[in-house]
């Protein structure tokens, strides 16, 4: 066995032989546009002088619109203002893993037909790769830009990233976040905002503030329950403790907005602790606003303005439901709800005009400052993005690269992976063996570029590969072809079972209330597995976990890999790890818990476990009953090993500001506030973390370390363990590489007290990487 790079390049070749690129046309049509130089009636306006501030610019502009030109901008569908030269705008744009046509801004009806649809966020958070998250993001950045260029979008402004956390197995929209840990999810955070943006990896670098693109990060906050067992999220009132929200909710929201200068926000439909999320002033405007520092424009999701009187009745009118959303700092709805209500919301003084100017400033800006205010904006820096930018061959291969990296080998008993690539005979059995487009992408997608089955993956590699559905109309298998299915089996030298879920299963508007394998696919691979001649492949493509317990003790079945949903290279990206063409490295970023976690309420918005009522917790940071496979977990065809070559200190002792008390479980925890230690002192105690990998066999591997910290003595309102700090490297048969990892006290050794302030508490700790520990004491 070995991994031969330049067969991997061949095929891989072969593969964009077949690709239809985008035939480019010279005639398409000009993108909109305000402040076109050749008008001279238009152009002389301060709004339009490139040379004046944003600010002086928006406040021209807005100072010149009448009240019912000012109303008629607070919505997802701006008209234009002819009068001004200003073009119509779409606020709503999708690109949660390439771009997509689910909003309204995007069209793929000229020269442009498809975009690079890259794997569905779950799988590329696997990967653990925050440099690989934000090439993805830039190059989504690249194509959308390349589409205004041509004429096919009417706004530039993207509603993604998801970055709430994956806290319940059930979410049928955990599929588009980067998991349960907030560390993760912040990183991805950062990384995605910067790359649509145009901003380096490092931060900075992007040209006068201008945007190459807007992401927007959502859905703020606490939202992560669509519909289930009859509460949907348009009623639902997440009850959410000061603690869980200090550091579970909101930190992916504050990486978004600090780090990573997220030009937008949403606001969710939920309510939390009371409060409709798009009406809450404490949470848009102090927190986001003014503690965060967030200067960008904060949208509605779509329809969430409406509910907060119909539906939740928090507001007692339409007149009043705009007010409470423009006083709390909500600056544009997604729907039409302020189209119909602002007006007499106005008249009836309810509504501050300016609070308008406020919102429209905000709006503005983020216009000016994606290029569209300068005149034809294919003179701007990203002007000269050109079709040929979409569907690019390097933008297909990192794809690829996505998908490959991402694929978890959760079990592979006496090392039946790789399979053989010569002269061997295999069937290929499953609802999502041949599925179609939906199923490898996920929700949230754009029309691909290229669509490959998993199916036409295995046979590149075995010619006669014979494929059975098994089930009939798709993973929700009512009912199967089990005894077919069974004969196919018998006779071929190997079998690989593609199950799972697809969106008729799990996706927005609708979560699962079971964690099985749906219909009848246990029995199909039951009986599968006891008929073959060798032990068989499982292959799950799903969002969310499955229990496959049985699958994971089952003699006869030699090897389960999770897939997540590959995008539009899936099919190859699968064949390639399961033929050894490239070494799996992916890792679980949720806990897989077994079924009987159905018994908590999804509606339980608790992170940490109560063991007074039985209440389990949630995710790897506070749930400690038993798993079907966890949080991080991922095998490879090579072994690693680790070890601490040098930590900067193991005593972290701090001795300025109070020391406080606080009682938890009748036990004494003195601990430090953070707020009140000084920044120097939080910089002063960094701690440098070099860690030894190396690669143990005999293959090339990519391998995300994960970096955990735990208490030697677990309390109840500190985590079990946490991560805090996460890195991919490549590393070759035999070798050995050092990796630094930088750790903030303050950032990464804190958590959240009871009132929801960031503690530093006294203790043992262990810093922990695969088997190796390294001890650090904290003392206040
Ligand atoms: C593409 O669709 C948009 C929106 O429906 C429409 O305005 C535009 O004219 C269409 N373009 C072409 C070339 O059909
Ligand atoms: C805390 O005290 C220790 C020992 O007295 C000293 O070495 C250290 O510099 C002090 N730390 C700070 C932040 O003042």
């Amino acid at each position: 066995m070995g991994l031969s790079l330049s067969a991997t390049f061949t095929f891989v070749t072969i593969i964009f032989l077949f690709l239809t690129l985008i035939a480019h046309s010279s005639s398409s049509p000009l993108p909109p546009f305000a402040c076109d130089w050749s008008n001279p009636s238009t152009r002389s306006y301060p709004f339009c002088n490139p040379k004046l501030p944003i600010t002086q610019r928006t406040k021209d502009l807005v100072s010149r619109l009448t009240l019912n030109e000012k109303l008629a901008q607070l919505v997802n569908s701006a008209p234009p203002i002819p009068r001004l030269g200003i073009p119509a705008y779409e606020w709503w744009s999708e690109a949660l893993h390439g771009v997509g046509n689910v909003g309204r801004g995007i069209f793929f009806n000229g020269t442009i037909s498809s975009a690079t649809s890259f794997p569905q966020v779950i799988l590329t958070a696997a990967t653990f790769d925050s440099h690989l998250w934000y090439r993805i993001a830039q190059a989504i950045g690249i194509e959308a830009r390349a589409i205004y260029n041509g004429g096919q979008a009417m706004g530039m402004t993207f509603w993604a990233p998801n970055i709430n956390i994956f806290r319940d197995p059930r979410w049928g929209r955990g599929q588009e976040t980067a998991g349960e840990d907030p560390m993760v999810t912040s990183n991805y955070a950062v990384s995605y905002v910067r790359g649509l943006q145009g901003d380096s990896f490092k931060g900075g670098g992007t040209f006068r503030g201008h945007l190459q693109a807007s992401a927007c990060c959502k859905h703020f906050t606490a939202y992560d329950l669509d519909n289930w067992k009859g509460v949907n999220r348009f009623h639902f009132d997440a009850q959410v403790s000061l603690q869980d929200l200090a550091d579970t909710y909101q930190p992916p929201f504050h990486s978004c907005v600090e780090k990573g200068r997220a030009s937008g926000i949403m606001c969710a439909y939920n309510r939390v602790n009371g409060v409709p999320t798009c009406a809450d002033f404490n949470l848009l405007t102090n927190t986001a606003r003014k503690q965060w520092g967030f200067r960008g424009y904060i949208a509605s999701d779509c329809g969430a303005v409406g509910i907060i009187h119909d539906q939740q009745g928090y507001a007692k009118s339409p007149e009043d439901a705009v007010a409470d959303v423009l006083k709390a700092g909500m600056d544009l709805e997604c729907g039409s709800y302020l189209t119909d209500h602002a007006k007499s919301a106005v008249l009836q003084k309810k509504l501050p005009i300016s609070l308008i100017d406020r919102a429209l400033h905000n709006l503005f800006s983020i216009r000016i400052r994606l290029g569209l205010f300068e005149g034809n904006p294919t003179k701007l820096p990203f002007g000269m993005i050109g079709p040929n930018h979409v569907c690019s061959k390097d933008h297909l291969y990192l794809s690829l690269e996505a998908a490959r990296n991402g694929i978890v080998l959760l079990k592979n008993t006496a090392s039946l992976l790789p399979l053989p690539k010569t002269s061997i005979s295999l069937a290929v059995i499953g609802p999502n063996a041949n599925a179609s487009p939906l199923t490898l992408l996920g929700n949230y997608a754009g029309p691909p570029c290229k669509y490959i089955t998993i199916l036409q993956g295995f046979q590149h590699y075995v010619k006669n590969t014979v494929f059975h559905p098994g089930c009939d109309g798709g993973p929700k298998c009512a009912s199967a072809q089990i005894d077919q299915a069974v004969e196919v089996a018998k006779k071929v030298d190997y079998v690989v079972l593609v199950m799972g879920l697809d969106q008729s299963v799990e996706r927005e508007e609708r979560d699962r209330v079971h964690l099985d394998l749906p219909g009848k696919q246990l029995e199909l691979i039951n009986s599968v597995a006891e008929a073959s001649k060798r032990p068989i492949i499982l292959v799950l493509l799903c969002g969310g976990p499955v229990d496959i317990s049985s699958a994971k003790y089952d003699n006869k079945i030699g090897s389960i890999v999770w897939a997540g949903y590959p995008g539009e290279l899936g099919g190859i990206a699968l064949a390639q790890v399961i033929f050894g063409d490239h070494n799996p490295g992916g890792r679980l970023p949720i806990t897989w818990y077994p079924k009987d976690y159905i018994k908590v309420p999804m509606t339980d918005m608790r992170m940490r476990a109560d063991p007074s009522t039985d209440y389990p917790g949630r995710t790897y940071r506070f749930y400690k009953g038993p798993t079907v496979y966890d949080f991080g977990h991922g095998l490879s065809y090579t072994k690693y090993s680790y070890q601490f070559v040098s930590v900067t200190r193991d005593k972290l002792h701090f001795n300025q500001s109070s020391t406080h008390l606080m009682v938890e479980n009748s036990e004494t925890i003195r601990y430090k506030l953070v707020s009140e230690l000084s920044e120097e002192t939080c910089q002063s105690m960094l701690v440098s973390v070099t860690i030894g990998v190396k690669n143990n066999g005999n293959i090339v591997g990519r391998h995300p370390i994960l970096l955990f910290m735990r208490p030697r003595k677990p309390r109840i309102g500190s985590p079990i363990k946490q991560l805090v700090g996460f890195e991919s490297v490549l590393l070759d048969a035999g070798e050995m590489s050092h990796v630094g990892f930088e750790l903030s006290p303050c950032e990464h050794l804190s958590r959240a007290n009871e009132g929801g302030l960031k503690i530093i508490e006294e203790g043992s700790h262990l810093l922990f990487v695969g088997d190796e520990e390294y001890p650090i004491d904290i003392i206040v």
